[in-house]
């Protein structure tokens, strides 16, 4: 098979003849010289057409290529400083492949809802390129975070028979003759399995909520990893979380800083995500919030803007432990010092993300865990296998998970999660 030349790799073709396929990203023409700029995928590269050296039938046939068309550009590579990639073609051949209709998003500007109609095509664009970029890149460091420190990837279903997270965000479907089946909200109870097991292993896939919220930090169909370590207390839950944080953003920094600069990322910013971050309870979050003129009452949930108010004052991720456990999960151990407590922790990300982790240890007392079920109308029958875990061979355990949109709109400076995601799920849209 021939090779194939992609135009990342130019710099190793200086001096060559060789043959790009791609998109017409522009076309700006003289009488003599046209200037067609061909994307394929993995940058952008000019390629200089003069009439003197194609001939005129050459030179005109270029006039077919509408913006998005579809062609392949052969000509000769040479460096050059001042062109977007540092590449330019000398072209001598054109073949096009296919004649783009009119296409409806050009350089102006269009509203988010026009390009979220046609997100399909929207994801052709250098901002979207960049943001796909970054996704991929905090994934590929997620895998390769727990793969150096011997965790499994434990898969969990995504049909499953009762909540994890609460019954009001929960989707339901029938499910043949067994009732009802709601998409999970989380992998946790089966990663919980999964670290009897193996002992250290992580859930990652797409969970699902329906969430009431229009707001800027919420889909209904997301991807969450998480972690689930047996023996681990909640301090190692936080040790844990604070080396995952700091190896994805220097791991961004250093392998994605052209992704950034197109983003007009602050990198400074994401310098400061450096070990430790600071770790606060809950209470002093509440002081925090009072503090700044927030009419705050100890008991209650933080709110998105309180989240804003107290991540603004720190440079980097905080950690806020130890919430009332009423508005916690019922699968959250209780703070054997101050039962009013949960071992829970969030991470709250700078610059006024706010929660981008969720996490606690674990109830890992039988009685206790039984009681906690019947408190939240749970239905017991569901949870039995995950009773088990209790009743043989029992240990303290911890995990958290980490929501890939919100990082992703975190990292990338973004100002709402549907950006972060190929094709988002929001309350109000299903399509493309
Ligand atoms: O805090 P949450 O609900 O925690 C859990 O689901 C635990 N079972 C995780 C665990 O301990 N294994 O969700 C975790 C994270 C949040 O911090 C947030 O980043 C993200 O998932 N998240 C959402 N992201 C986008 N849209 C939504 N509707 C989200 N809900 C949660
Ligand atoms: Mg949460």
């Amino acid at each position: 098979m021939a090779s194939k030349f992609y135009i990342d790799n130019l710099a190793k073709h200086v001096g060559q003849t060789v043959t790009l396929q791609g998109w017409l990203y522009n076309l700006r023409s003289s009488g003599k010289i046209k200037f067609l700029l061909l994307r394929d995928g993995t940058g952008v590269c000019q390629g200089v057409m003069v009439k003197s050296v194609v001939g005129e039938e050459m030179f005109a046939k270029a006039d077919q290529l509408t913006q998005e068309s579809a062609f392949a550009m052969t000509g000769t590579v040479r460096a050059e400083q001042r062109a977007p990639g540092g590449f330019e073609m000398d072209v001598t051949n054109i073949e096009i492949i296919s004649v783009a209709k009119e296409y409806p998003i050009t350089p102006k500007e269009h509203g988010v809802e026009f390009l979220a109609d046609r997100r399909h095509l929207w994801l052709r664009s250098s901002r979207q390129h960049a943001i796909m970029r970054v996704r991929h890149e905090i994934i590929r460091s997620i895998r390769e975070f727990f793969a150096g420190r011997g965790f499994t990837l434990l898969d969990a279903p995504i049909f499953t028979p009762a909540a994890c997270e609460g019954t009001s965000t929960l989707f339901e479907t029938d499910y043949f003759d067994l009732g009802k089946a709601y998409l999970t909200q989380s992998g946790q109870l089966y990663g919980e399995a999964g670290a009897m097991a193996l002992g250290k292993v992580y859930v990652f896939g797409p969970t699902f909520r329906a969430e009431k919220s229009k707001t800027r930090r919420h889909l209904t169909e997301f991807w969450m990893v998480e972690p689930e370590v047996a023996f681990n207390d909640l301090n190692d839950n936080m040790d844990l979380a604070e080396d995952f944080l700091e190896h994805i953003v220097s791991n961004v920094l250093k392998n994605r800083m052209p992704e950034l600069k197109t983003l007009e990322r602050n990198i400074q910013k994401l310098e400061a995500v450096k070990r430790p971050f600071p770790r606060i309870t809950y209470d002093q979050a509440v002081e925090i919030l009072q503090k700044n003129g927030v009419a705050f009452e100890w008991g209650n949930d933080l709110g998105a803007t309180d989240e804003t108010i107290i991540s603004e004052q720190f440079d980097r991720p905080v950690f806020v432990h130890r919430y009332p456990s009423e508005v916690k999960a019922f699968y959250m151990k209780r703070d054997p010092q101050n039962p009013k407590v949960a071992l829970a922790v969030d991470v709250l990300a700078s610059e006024g993300y706010g929660e981008i982790i969720g996490g606690s240890q674990r109830e890992d007392d039988y009685d206790v865990l039984l009681q906690r079920l019947k408190d939240h109308d749970l239905p017991q029958e569901a949870f039995d296998w995950y009773l088990d875990l209790r009743r043989f061979g029992s240990v303290p355990h911890s995990g958290f998970g980490l929501g890939i949109e919100r990082t992703v709109s975190w990292i990338c400076g973004l100002e709402h999660v549907r950006e972060t995601i190929p094709f988002p799920r929001m309350i109000y849209r299903i399509t493309p």
